[in-house]
């Protein structure tokens, strides 16, 4: 029996491109492992009313990780336009599918390493070298949203915040509420995660990015609790940063700093700006790990007028790769697929459209595996 299970989501648009891609590496660097493809996205909303089918969740439930590609998902109305006619009209509404696995596998952390590699004329600098930790289940993302706002939730949040008084007299189908919920487990397990791997990866510094001057309740619970986990690494430094500064920064002096956490909102804000300073989202990869279970994906998503077409930059896959290699404890794979990538991205030869090339989708994930 293979050692590992791993579980291979495509999803839509140009994350068929991108997967094959990465099967092309996979194949290559002969990982002990079974291959077991499963259904997501746009395509299963539509036909079954269900982007992450139950029969995908217990495929997920028997491997020991996934790799994923890319979805394409559309706001509420479109997406209810779209279902097959007998699905309509039964009240079914669309959740995001990379949510949902992150909540029922509780893969709280989103680890998105940004790292220039030498050759990339899409570097902001050369020398960056970024890790950002996003919190993946809490926080805005919870899901706790009102509009309009219930007369219960109204009055609960009127007898227990004199703030309120500033939306009296508004109607509440007027008022639309998403609530910003962090536990103390949540916000501890995110900041212990970015100390382990700054102490484990040699980064002599975390920085925590949040708000807390103004969001005083969650960002607040977020610093004190990064300072309790703080002082069991004592050879690393937390830096605090609020969240708007924490921009201006990265584009100040991005090589100044090392790991960052933040929660799931602005982790996800400063993670992009992270990216684009690598190059952007064809270079951008991103972990969603628990503790027994993790995703692996590109963070780009479906690219719809790219679909098909293998034009899409697969070097943000084949990172995602990487990173699954090294959760699963394939050091040695890991680096040696890494450094494939960083070969052919020093070569410059081989470009997909986004660097002014016209090399396809495949034949970059090839030049990678011929340097393995
Ligand atoms: P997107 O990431 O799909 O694409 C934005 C633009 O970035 C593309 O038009 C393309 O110019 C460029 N791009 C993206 N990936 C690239 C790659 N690998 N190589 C070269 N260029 C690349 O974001 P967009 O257009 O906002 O969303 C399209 C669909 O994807 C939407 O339905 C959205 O909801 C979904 N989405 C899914 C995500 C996921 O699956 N994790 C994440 C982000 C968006
Ligand atoms: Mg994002």
């Amino acid at each position: 029996m293979p050692k590992y299970r791993i579980a291979l989501m495509p999803g839509d648009g140009i994350g068929k491109d991108v997967m094959e891609a990465a099967q092309i590496v996979l194949d290559k660097i002969a990982l002990d492992a079974e291959y077991i493809p499963a259904d997501i996205g746009w395509e299963f909303w539509c036909t079954e009313g269900e982007p992450l089918p139950e029969r995908t969740v217990e495929t997920l439930k028997s491997c020991d990780c996934a790799l994923f590609a890319a979805i394409t998902s559309k706001p509420k109305e479109e997406a209810e336009a779209e279902l097959a006619p007998e699905l309509q009209g039964q009240g079914l509404t669309y959740r995001s599918p990379i949510v949902r696995m992150r909540q029922l596998f509780d893969l709280y952390t989103n680890l998105r390493p940004c790292k220039a590699f030498k050759g990339n004329p899409l570097n902001f600098r050369d020398d960056i070298d970024l890790v950002v930790f996003r919190e993946n289940t809490q926080g805005l993302y919870a899901g706790v949203e009102f509009h309009p706002l219930p007369e219960q939730v109204r009055s609960a949040l009127e007898s227990h915040s004199p703030r309120m008084a500033a939306f009296e007299g508004i109607s509440s189908e007027d008022v639309a509420v998403s609530c910003r919920i962090f536990t103390r487990e949540g916000c501890q397990r995110i900041v212990r995660a970015a100390f382990e791997y700054a102490a484990s990866h040699g980064y002599p510094t975390v920085t925590l990015v949040e708000k807390p001057n103004v969001i005083r309740e969650t960002s607040g619970l977020m610093v004190r609790e990064a300072r309790k986990v703080g002082q069991e690494f004592p050879a690393i430094e937390l830096w605090e940063t609020n969240v708007d500064a924490m921009a201006m920064w990265l584009v100040k002096n991005p090589q100044d700093y090392g790991v960052l956490v933040s929660s799931n909102m602005f982790g996800d804000i400063i993670s992009d700006l992270a990216a684009q300073l690598v190059g952007g989202l064809g270079f951008a990869s991103s972990g969603n790990i628990g503790d027994a279970f993790a995703v692996f994906e590109p963070t780009h998503g479906s690219a719809p007028k790219y679909a098909g077409q293998y034009k899409a930059n697969p070097t943000a896959m084949l990172l995602a790769v990487k990173l699954m290699l090294d959760w699963l404890g394939e050091t040695d794979l890991a680096q040696a697929l890494e450094r494939g990538i960083a070969a052919v991205i020093a070569e410059t030869t081989f470009h997909t459209y986004d660097l002014g090339g016209e090399n396809t989708t495949l034949e970059v994930a090839q030049a990678v595996a011929d340097r393995l």
